[in-house]
């Protein structure tokens, strides 16, 4: 029986969906971080390319995909969608089970979506050099991939935790050629500040994204790029969603779940918005986005104005935060620590079209080795959170419910991980209440 369904290479999306248009309450606008009012677009041309800020904020519901973007993507696109029958059997489940395979890219994850157009971009506009920020690795190493493509530099701050327990993912970065330090790092104002302070600080994604502002805004030759959060991030990440629709529409199926873990938001907004249509026009389809409990931002944050990172450099955002301060522990799941979300995700979580859970990181270890021993792949660690969800559900739908799960990444360089997990060597971490009232004490008050 053939569990996987191929979409025809010249059927791949040739235009990415912007949801912004279709939001049923309209996005709040970013503010500028001195005056608090909306930012002025120009200001931001000081780190993004012109159409790049253009996209953040377009009216049109499709754009364009360039052709040598098409091009790049077709190293490794369309990916694959998979019936997980061998798990629906190993469950009992009495739902259909689909993945959606974004593993298979160069990098390994969902992220070259993004990364090779917004390469392209700024290379359109004459950029040189690229700075940016890593979690896990799985950005920055999409990020080296795509420069390499298209002859740019690139240089990556990544988070110090990640940095020691991932050293696979650092040694892939340089073979791509990109430069990468550990966060905090004495190559920036930010970074040296910290470790005056504070020598032994394993970092955060909010600190690594300060220290790549940082870079990008005192040099001439290079812009800043981040692989989550932003509108336009979402908008690249949406060819998964769509070929997903199409995918399913060629085995005459209909998800009714959709459901992928969150970081910043991008891999689960590019796959979910593409379905948003549906449950807009009354149809019933559910929206399931799962994190961390260690960093559980859409269930336990505020939804209001904060900065995007640790030195309040970045635009404000209307968005759920656990505070631009807060330190996450140091879970496995290294792409799933920061303290905010992308606006248009949490727009939707606010509306209440989009449900949040929660999940303890061994829980999801569990899950990814029962995936791994009947569907014969290692997830992410941040992967492995969508698949919890999506077993969760399994027992909780209606029987014949389709459930649909992006698998954002693969985990062979997060080995390290796997192996603290079989030594029984992982804790659990559930924020004690105080510690996220204290870091949104240090919110600003708009
Ligand atoms: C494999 C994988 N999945 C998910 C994420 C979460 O990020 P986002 O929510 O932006 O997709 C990351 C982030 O690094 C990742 O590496």
């Amino acid at each position: 029986m053939n569990n996987v369904v191929n979409l025809p290479p010249e059927d791949m999306p040739r235009q990415w969906y912007n949801a912004l248009p279709d939001l049923p309450t309209p996005l709040q606008p970013p503010l500028d971080p001195e005056t608090k009012k909306p930012v002025d677009p120009a200001k931001l041309a000081v780190i993004f390319p012109n159409s790049l800020i253009e996209q953040e904020m377009s009216p049109e519901r499709f754009i364009d995909i360039p052709e040598e973007v098409l091009d790049i993507y077709g190293l490794w696109r369309p990916t694959p969608l998979v019936r997980a029958r061998n798990l629906e059997r190993a469950i009992g489940s009495k739902c259909k089970i689909f993945y959606k395979n974004e593993s298979v890219s160069p990098a390994g994850s969902h992220k070259p979506n993004t990364s090779v157009p917004q390469a392209w971009y700024n290379k359109a506009e004459g950029v040189k050099r690229l700075a940016t920020e890593t979690g896990a690795g799985q950005w920055g190493t999409a990020l080296a991939f795509a420069s390499r493509m298209l002859g740019i530099e690139c240089v990556v701050y990544m988070v110090k935790v990640s940095f020691e327990q991932k050293p696979y993912r650092q040694i892939m970065i340089r073979s791509y050629g990109g430069e990468i330090h550990p966060s905090p790092s004495d190559k920036t104002n930010t970074g040296r500040a910290v470790l005056a302070r504070d020598p032994g600080c394993k970092g955060s994604l909010g600190l690594a994204i300060s220290e790549a502002v940082e870079d990008a805004a005192t040099r001439e030759d290079t812009k800043y790029t981040l692989g989550s959060v932003l509108n336009h991030v979402l908008l690249h990440q949406s060819v998964t969603g769509l070929e997903t629709l199409r995918q399913l529409a060629m085995i005459g199926e209909k998800a009714d779940y959709v459901v992928g873990c969150v970081g910043g938001g991008s891999n689960f907004g590019g796959f979910m918005l593409p379905f948003l249509s549906r449950k807009l026009s009354g149809e019933d389809v559910t929206f399931v986005a799962a994190e961390p409990k260690a960093c559980p931002t859409l269930t336990r944050g505020d939804y209001r104005y904060d900065y995007g990172d640790m030195a309040r450099l970045t635009p404000l955002l209307k968005m759920h935060t656990l505070g631009h301060s807060f330190m996450p522990p140091p879970i496995h799941a290294g792409g799933l620590r920061y303290h905010g979300d992308a606006p248009i995700l949490c727009n939707l979580v606010a509306e209440g079209l989009v449900q949040a859970r929660a999940y303890f990181q061994t829980e999801c270890f569990e899950a990814a080795r029962l995936f791994m021993g009947v569907e014969g792949f290692l997830p992410a660690p941040e992967t492995s959170h969508a698949i919890k969800a999506a077993i969760d559900l399994a027992s909780e739908a209606k029987p014949g419910s389709t459930i649909v799960f992006l698998y954002s990444g693969h985990g062979l360089l997060d080995l390290g991980s796997y192996d603290a997990f079989l030594q029984g060597g992982l804790s659990n971490y559930a924020l004690p209440q105080e510690d996220i009232e204290a870091a949104l004490r240090d919110c600003p008050r708009i």
